[in-house]
C-alpha cells in the first residue's frame, strides 16, 4: 500500500428511498442506487449545515473527500527490518515508545534486536498509560522534547501508538499549548502546519488501526471523557504490520481489539455522506480526517467486516491460530484505511464518556493497576442500540452487514433492518462472552445524564451519525444498552 491521496468529486445529496437489493459498492454512489434517505424536515435538513461561509464550490455541504493512509508493510516477521528502515532514513537518535507490560514481551524485544543490530541510537520510553489521559500523554512529550528525536518508534497497541503521534506533534511544535491541536469543542482544534518527524508504528493489538490513521485518542481527565487529535499530519510514515505479535495478545484483548474493527467498519459505512458534511471548508487543509462514508472508505469497511465475520471468534479462542489472528491483523489496518477518513460515530461517541466514568471495572487479561474499560469494549456494548437507532437512514446497508455477520436477510422487510443487525450483534457478543451490557461494567440508570453530557462534546463523531440526536435520544441509547441479553 502506497501512500495514497485521491481527491473525489462528489454528487449532490440525492433524496430516494433506498431500494431493497441495489446492492453493489459500485452502484451505491451514483444517483441510479443511491441507498440514502435523505429526511426532509427542517430539523434534519440544517443539522449538518452549520456552514460558516461558502467554499469556492458555492456549497455548504462539502463536495469531495480525501484519502490519507499511512504507508504499510505486511508480514510475518517484518519488525526485522525496522532497524534498516530507521536507517535508510538516516535517523540518529530515535525514540522507541512502548507500555510497561509490552516492554517485558517479544515484540519490543524483535525491536530493539534490529535497532540494535543497525546501530540505531536509541532511548526507550516504556511509560505509555493503556488508556492514555492528558496527563500521561503531556508525561511523553516532555520525554520527546528532551530527547530532541530525529524519529519515532512505536510498539504497542493503540495507547502506544496514540501517545508516539502526540509526542512527535508536540515535540515538533514545542510553543503550542496541548489544547491547540486538540478537537473542538474541548480543543481549539488547529490545523497542524510543522513539519513532524517519520514515526513507525508496529502494532501489536489488532484493533485500533491507529498505524493508519492520523488520530491520537486520550482522556482528558478534567472532564472524564475522552477526545484526541486528528490531523492527517500526525499519521505514521509506516506502519508494520507483523502477525507474529498477535501470537501473544490473552484472549480479552484479541476480543476486545476485534470489536473495535468490528465497530469501525459498521460505523464507517453508516456514516453520514461525505457530501452531506457539513460545512465544506474553504480551504482544503481545514477539510477533517473523518469526513463521512465515502466509496472508497466503503470497500475497505465492508472487507474488514467479512474478515470479522470469519475470523474473529477463531482468534480469540485459539491462540496458535496464526491464520485467524493474522487475518485480524489486516482487517484492524483495512477498517483503519476506511474509517480512518470516513470517521465513526454513535457507538464511539458514546463510548467516550463509558470509558472516561468507569469506576471500578477491571477488565480480564488488562495488566494494568487502574480501573479500565477497554475501548472495543466501550464501543461495542451500545451497537445493538445505536444501530437499531440508525437504521432507517440507510436500512440497505444495516442489512446489508447484519448478512455479511451472518443472518439470514433473504425475506427480511426494510423497516426490520435496524432490529435484524442488533439481533445479530448480540448473538456475536453473546457467543464471544461479553459482559451483558452497561449494567455489567458497573452504570446504572442513575449514570445516564452523566453518559449523555459525556456524550455531547464529541461532536467530531456524533455529527457523522446518519441521524441527528437529542439528548433524549442519546439518554434512550444508554439505557437500551444497560442490559444485552
Ligand atoms: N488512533 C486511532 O485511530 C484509534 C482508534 C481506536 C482506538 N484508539 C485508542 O487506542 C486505545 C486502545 O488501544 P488497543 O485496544 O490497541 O489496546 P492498548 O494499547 O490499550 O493495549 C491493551 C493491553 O494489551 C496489552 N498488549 C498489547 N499488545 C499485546 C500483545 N501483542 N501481547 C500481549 N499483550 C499486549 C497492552 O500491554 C495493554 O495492557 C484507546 O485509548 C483507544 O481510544 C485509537
Ligand atoms: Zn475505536
Amino acid at each position: 500500500m502506497g501512500m495514497s491521496t485521491l481527491q473525489a468529486a462528489g454528487e449532490g445529496v440525492t433524496q430516494r428511498e433506498p431500494a431493497r437489493g441495489a446492492q453493489g459498492l459500485a452502484g451505491r454512489w451514483g444517483w441510479e442506487e443511491e441507498g440514502w434517505k435523505q429526511c426532509q424536515c427542517p430539523t434534519h435538513s440544517h443539522t449538518y449545515s452549520q456552514a460558516l461561509g461558502l467554499a469556492p464550490s458555492g456549497k455548504t455541504t462539502d463536495y469531495a473527500f480525501e484519502m490519507a493512509v499511512s504507508n504499510i508493510r505486511y508480514g510475518a516477521g517484518v519488525t526485522k527490518e525496522v532497524g534498516m528502515d530507521l536507517q535508510n532514513m538516516g535517523a540518529k537518535n530515535v525514540c522507541l515508545m512502548t507500555d510497561k507490560n509490552l516492554s517485558q514481551l517479544p515484540p519490543v524485544q524483535m525491536v530493539m534486536d534490529s535497532l540494535v543490530k543497525n546501530g540505531i541510537n536509541f532511548k526507550m520510553y516504556d511509560n505509555v498509560r493503556v488508556e492514555p489521559t492528558d496527563r500521561s500523554f503531556m508525561e511523553a512529550i516532555e520525554f520527546a522534547k528532551k530527547g530532541v528525536f530525529d524519529a519515532y518508534v512505536a510498539v504497542g497497541g493503540g495507547s502506544t501508538m496514540d501517545t508516539c503521534k502526540a509526542a512527535n506533534l508536540y515535540a515538533s511544535s514545542p510553543h503550542s499549548d496541548f489544547l491547540d491541536y486538540v478537537n473542538a469543542p474541548i480543543g481549539m482544534g488547529k490545523p497542524v502546519s510543522v513539519p513532524l518527524k517519520p514515526l513507525i508504528a508496529v502494532p501489536t493489538t489488532s484493533g485500533t488501526g491507529s498505524e493508519t490513521t492520523g488520530v491520537a485518542i486520550f482522556d482528558y481527565e478534567h472532564l472524564k471523557v475522552k477526545t484526541g487529535i486528528a490531523s492527517r499530519a500526525i499519521k505514521p510514515t509506516l506502519g508494520l504490520i507483523d502477525p507474529l505479535h498477535t501470537l501473544h495478545m490473552p484472549d480479552r484483548v484479541v476480543a476486545n481489539s476485534g470489536f473495535d474493527v468490528l465497530c469501525h467498519a459498521l460505523e464507517s459505512y453508516t456514516a453520514l455522506p461525505y457530501h452531506m458534511r457539513s460545512p465544506c471548508p474553504s480551504n482544503p487543509i481545514t477539510r477533517p480526517a473523518y469526513q463521512g462514508s465515502n466509496p472508497v472508505s466503503d470497500i475497505w469497511a465492508v472487507h474488514a467486516l467479512r474478515i470479522v465475520a470469519k475470523y474473529l471468534k477463531r482468534a480469540v479462542r485459539n491462540p496458535d491460530d496464526l491464520e485467524a489472528r493474522s487475518n485480524m491483523h489486516l482487517a484492524s489496518a483495512f477498517a483503519g484505511i476506511g474509517f480512518g477518513n470516513a470517521g465513526v460515530h454513535l457507538c464511539h461517541g458514546m463510548s467516550y464518556p463509558i470509558s472516561g466514568l468507569v469506576k471500578t471495572y477491571k477488565a480480564k487479561d488488562y495488566n494494568v493497576d487502574h480501573p479500565l474499560v477497554p475501548h472495543g469494549l466501550s464501543v461495542v456494548l451500545t451497537s445493538p442500540a445505536v444501530f437499531t437507532f440508525t437504521a432507517q437512514m440507510s436500512p440497505e446497508r444495516h442489512l446489508e452487514t447484519a448478512e455479511i455477520l451472518g443472518a439470514d436477510t433473504r425475506t427480511a422487510r426494510i423497516p426490520d433492518a435496524g432490529p435484524i443487525l442488533a439481533d445479530t450483534l448480540r448473538k456475536f457478543l453473546f457467543d464471544l462472552d461479553v459482559d451483558d451490557g452497561l449494567a455489567a461494567i458497573g452504570y446504572s440508570k442513575a449514570d445516564i445524564p452523566a453518559l449523555v453530557k459525556g456524550t455531547l462534546p464529541q461532536e467530531r463523531v456524533t455529527k457523522l451519525a446518519p441521524r441527528p440526536q437529542s439528548e433524549e435520544d442519546l439518554s434512550a441509547l444508554f439505557e437500551a444498552s444497560m442490559k444485552l441479553y
